[in-house]
């Protein structure tokens, strides 16, 4: 969700392209998510594109075709939900992604999936309302008395706040405050993740999955800038976000119910009927991750790829 302030020759200079909406003061504020800061269609950006519309797109299939099964409005309430917390994760994994297979136009994207992060929150708040037969007074009063939906309604606020000053003509007028204001991505992200757990009954292990994915970009955003390309710190990541996911989910079981947390943590070394734990995924995507560095810098594909992402 965050991006790197354009410089203003960039944005001001030239003939607008046609996509671009300006302000009266001249400042660009709009452009086609589809195409590159010369006005140019981006294969890159479109595919992200459609990749942010995929899951609206199948929901509405499913919703049209009578797929989804029991209360649809509820279902789509949920799957929302949970696209608003993937979309966000895929916006932090930008930077590292960015960082580590050096690919700096990678940012061009940043902006998209954490508006398209911001817009099934805002869907999935719509789908409640409707849930609840748009009684305003009635969801007004659930969000102040339940605390899960308290901090959910806050978490929708800083990404609206995020949204819209997401424009270039924010960007420029905010300036190096615009960096600080974004980082209130992350009390979202916390805040977002602790309301999917609080959603859970008992079984926790679908909000434990992206908390456990949260904790390794976190993680790679203490490294010392030195260090956080090198396979070692890779290495190490991946078995440190797991390590942190088995601790968070054992927490949990241990604060907030009564499930007995060892357990539980037992589980992350036998999968039994539940097969393998949050943790286990967790750590296959960081060596994933790691892996798919060393491929990046032995195989001669990343120019090919770095001269996709700048067409
Ligand atoms: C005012 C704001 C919000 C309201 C009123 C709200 C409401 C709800 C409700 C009623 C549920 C279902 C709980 C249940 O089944 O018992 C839910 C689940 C969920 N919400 Fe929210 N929510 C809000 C904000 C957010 C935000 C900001 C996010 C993440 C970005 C989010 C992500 C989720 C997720 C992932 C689930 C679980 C989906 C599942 O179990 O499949 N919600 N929310």
């Amino acid at each position: 969700m965050t991006r790197k302030t354009p410089s203003s020759a960039a944005v001001l200079s030239g003939a607008a392209p046609a996509a671009v909406r300006r302000t009266a003061a001249g400042e660009r504020w709009f452009s086609a998510p589809w195409k590159d800061r010369a006005g140019r269609v981006s294969p890159f950006k479109s595919a992200v594109l459609a990749g942010c519309l995929l899951p609206a797109a199948f929901m509405t299939a499913e919703w049209c075709t009578g797929t989804f099964t029991g209360r649809p409005l509820n279902q789509a309430m949920l799957m929302t939900g949970v696209w608003a917390v993937w979309f966000l994760l895929l916006s932090l994994a930008v930077s590292p992604a960015r960082a580590i297979f050096g690919l700096p136009k990678l940012i061009q994207v940043r902006r998209m999936l954490g508006l398209a992060a911001a817009a099934y929150t805002v869907a999935h708040l719509i789908f409640y309302v409707l849930m609840e037969g748009i009684n305003l007074p009635f969801v007004v009063s659930e969000i102040i008395h339940r605390f899960y939906l308290t901090i959910g309604f806050i978490a929708v606020l800083g990404f609206i706040a995020l949204s819209v000053t997401s424009t270039d003509a924010a960007i420029r007028r905010l300036g190096r405050r615009w960096k600080l204001l974004h980082r209130l991505v992350y009390p979202v992200a916390v805040l977002s993740l602790w309301h999917f757990f609080l959603t859970q009954k008992i079984d926790v292990t679908l909000a434990v999955l992206p908390t456990g994915l949260f904790l390794w970009l976190m993680l790679w955003r203490g490294l010392p800038a030195s260090v956080e390309r090198q396979l070692a710190s890779l290495l190490l990541l991946a078995l440190a976000a797991g390590a942190a996911t088995i601790a968070v989910e054992y927490a949990w079981y241990a604060i907030a119910t009564f499930v007995p947390p060892g357990r539980v943590l037992a589980a992350n070394w036998h999968f039994g009927r539940l097969g393998p734990r949050p943790s286990f995924w967790v750590t296959l995507d960081g060596l994933a991750v790691f892996v798919a560095a060393i491929a990046w810098r032995r195989l001669p594909v990343h120019d090919k790829i770095g001269a996709w992402l700048t067409r």
